[in-house]
């Protein structure tokens, strides 16, 4: 690695470092425990929500805000209320009924610590605390930019989003891959709503708090597509090949459940090249930001050589 790409990953970790701080923080004072018969749903939003991920979502928002002046603290917040969405899929994601996990960021998920029922409500609570956040004056005091931030997380979260992509993942478990089962361009849709819709909203919502109108967005638009979909080819080789214990959650479950996954259809070498040549097409789309863009950058590389 050349001097430059040194110097952009420390950039990096230290950029990833102050988010986890800040995300954590923010959702420490949003969710003060009651001392009453909701306390344990608190706990469990909590046990969710703080304390673990990479929080590369609200970093993403947080990195094209700043490229537009806008203030560090209003990006933080409206990141956390993506990362509410997230962390929300993850718990649904691990319960019994979808992918039956009992580990997530290297401790037991929800509804092992706490109970199914409990999962489901925290989860359920983490998807209004979202929209919440979002509609508060500290993220912007301009009723038209709330507005359009909270159409793009709805639309990235529902039916056309996130949702729409776990409901194509389960069926990918039936179908298994090859002639039979998913093809190559149906699993670049499932992941393009499962995983890539969220990626996509971070950046278009820091676009939309700089004020960016919408023709200005195109390229943010084109590397958000091309990093959403190595993100999710990088997390299916780290399900093929990674460490569990890095990780912090099980392994080794796609080809297991026999659900066709980019490594399933390509094999691992090709899915990887396949990601490296969109890490650097993502790159290519920034070609006319210069520093500013720098931690744009740095996520794209870290994307595919990152091991959980
Ligand atoms: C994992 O996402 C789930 C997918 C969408 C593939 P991340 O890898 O961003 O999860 P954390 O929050 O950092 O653990
Ligand atoms: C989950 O995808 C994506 C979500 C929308 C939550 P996975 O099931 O592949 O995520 P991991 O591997 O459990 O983190
Ligand atoms: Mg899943
Ligand atoms: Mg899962
Ligand atoms: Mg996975």
């Amino acid at each position: 690695m050349g001097v430059e790409g040194v110097v952009s990953t420390d950039v990096l970790a230290n950029a990833l470092a102050a988010m986890r701080e800040d995300v954590d923080k923010h959702f420490d004072l949003l969710l003060p425990v009651p001392e009453d018969a909701r306390k344990q749903l608190f706990l469990a939003m909590r046990h969710a929500a703080i304390g673990g991920g990479k929080r590369l979502r609200p970093l993403l928002l947080t990195a094209v805000a700043q490229m537009f002046g806008v203030k560090r603290d209003a990006a933080v917040r409206a990141g956390c209320a993506v990362e509410a969405i997230h962390v929300y899929s993850l718990i649904h994601d691990d319960l019994p009924c979808m992918d039956d996990d009992d580990l997530r960021h290297g401790r037991p998920t929800v509804h092992l610590e706490f109970d199914e029922a409990t999962a489901v409500l925290a989860g359920d609570a983490l998807h209004a605390l979202a929209f919440d956040i979002l509609v508060s004056a500290q993220v912007s005091t301009d009723p038209f930019v709330r507005a359009e931030l909270v159409a793009t997380l709805a639309r990235a979260s529902g039916m056309d989003g996130m949702a729409g992509g776990q409901m194509m993942d389960m069926m990918a478990e039936q179908a298994g891959s090859g002639e039979e089962g998913f093809d190559l361009h149906t699993v670049t849709r499932l992941q393009q709503l499962k995983t890539g819709a969220l990626l996509g909203a971070s950046v278009e919502m820091g676009a939309i708090l700089g004020r960016v109108p919408p023709e200005g967005r195109t390229h943010l638009r084109s590397y958000a597509r091309d990093i959403g979909l190595a993100f999710q080819i990088a997390d299916d080789l780290l399900d093929h090949e990674g460490d569990e214990a890095l990780a912090g959650k099980a392994l080794r479950k796609d080809a297991d459940a026999g659900k066709a996954t980019f490594v399933s259809l390509l094999g691992a070498d090709r899915a990887r090249e396949q990601a490296e040549m969109l890490v650097n097409q993502a790159i290519g789309h920034l070609a006319n930001h210069g520093d500013e863009a720098e931690v744009l950058r740095a996520i794209a590389r870290y994307i595919v050589e990152r091991d959980r």
